[in-house]
């Protein structure tokens, strides 16, 4: 591979973003864990979910409906697969966004097959109409579908075969109450510590067949922002590099060289969560700031910023919400080598 193959500065632009594009989600499925066994961290919710999966196999029956939710990234995906791997069953994949009519999901449901899994990707995002379909399909596996119009319309009903709904949301309070109840399950995934995406950028490398050595994974783990998705991505990007440069193996510092290339400080903040910081220590001095106003600021959706960014500043102690709105703490200022102005400092 030349330099010329590799383009940095466009490499560089969506090296942290939480949200995997088109390309990288081709990349990720060679990655994806493929058994509860291969699915590193969330200890807690992986044995609950043992449970029920288990004690639905010993029933001979589907498992419950399933509802994970966390920021992207976090494996809510590879969950569902996984849920289908372990169940032995077939899985079809769709998403909110996607299922515009209930006609959409009334042709997935008829065509499921005896014990599927059926994934719908950002659940919270299904149209009031859509969701009308679903319940009586999860309460009582029954389809009640309009045929004709008009005063010769009439209603009939199909009966569904066994199923197990698996969703996934970025959080539990955006799905409707109705449709969270009839899930026997709820998983919340929580940010990864530096040792678990240790172990997961280690499996990568084997799987890419990147030599790394020393520190090289947790110096990449570390910069991660708690997310597998990051850290894949990361190693990558610094495989990428290290191909450009010459190196056959990575060790920690070529990693670190490639991250600062790529604009990944030592916390793995990228451009966004720079601007958030920024926004809260200069522009709004120290004042706590509305959700929507700082999303605004940044350019992004109130969601993203809540839901992809958020969580990790949060975590590292950079940001606090406090009943006014967001504020930049002591640590944030430092570590953005700002001096704060006047008080209001947490
Ligand atoms: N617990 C885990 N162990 C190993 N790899 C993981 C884990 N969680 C996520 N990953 C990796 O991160 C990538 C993104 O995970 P994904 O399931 O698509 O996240 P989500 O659906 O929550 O956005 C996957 O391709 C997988 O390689
Ligand atoms: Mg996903």
């Amino acid at each position: 591979m030349s330099r010329r193959d590799i383009d940095l500065e466009q490499l560089s632009a969506s090296v942290v973003a939480p949200v995997a594009d088109e390309q990288e989600r081709k990349a990720e499925v060679s990655l994806r864990p493929g058994t509860l066994s291969d699915f590193v961290g969330q200890r807690e919710l992986v044995r609950h979910l043992e449970i029920v999966l288990g004690s639905a196999k010993a029933r001979n029956q589907s498992s419950d409906h399933l509802l994970f939710a966390g920021p992207p990234g976090l494996g809510k995906t590879s969950l569902a697969s996984i849920v289908a791997v372990e169940m032995g069953s077939g899985i079809r994949i769709t998403s909110g966004p996607v299922l515009s009519r209930p006609g959409d999901l009334a042709a997935l449901l008829t065509d499921l097959q005896d014990g599927d899994v059926l994934f719908i990707d950002e659940i919270h995002r299904l149209s009031r109409a859509v969701e009308e379909v679903l319940y009586p399909a999860l309460e009582d596996r029954r389809l009640d579908v309009m045929i004709g119009r008009g005063p010769s319309a009439r209603s009939i009903r199909l009966d569904l075969p066994n199923f197990t709904l698996v969703g996934a949301t970025t959080r539990t309070g955006l799905v409707a109450a109705p449709l969270r109840d009839r899930f026997g399950f709820i998983g919340q995934l929580d940010l990864y510590d530096p040792d678990e995406l240790t172990i997961i950028v280690e499996r990568s490398a084997a799987l890419l067949g990147v030599e790394l050595r020393e520190d090289a994974a947790s110096t990449i783990a570390s910069r991660s922002r708690g997310t597998p998705r990051i850290a894949n991505r990361l190693l990558r990007r610094v495989r990428d590099f290290a191909a450009v440069q010459n190196h056959p193996v990575v060790d920690t510092a070529v990693a670190v060289e490639a991250l600062v290339l790529f604009g990944v400080d030592e916390y793995g903040l990228d451009k966004i969560d720079r601007r958030i910081l920024l926004l809260l220590c200069v522009q709004f001095a120290s004042q706590p700031i509305g959700l929507t106003t700082l999303a605004h600021a940044c350019g992004e959706e109130p969601a993203t910023i809540e839901d992809a960014y958020e969580p990790f500043l949060l975590r590292e102690g950079l940001l606090i919400r406090t009943p006014r709105g967001r504020v930049a703490t002591e640590k944030a200022f430092r570590h953005m080598g700002i001096t704060p102005r006047g008080g209001g400092l947490v």
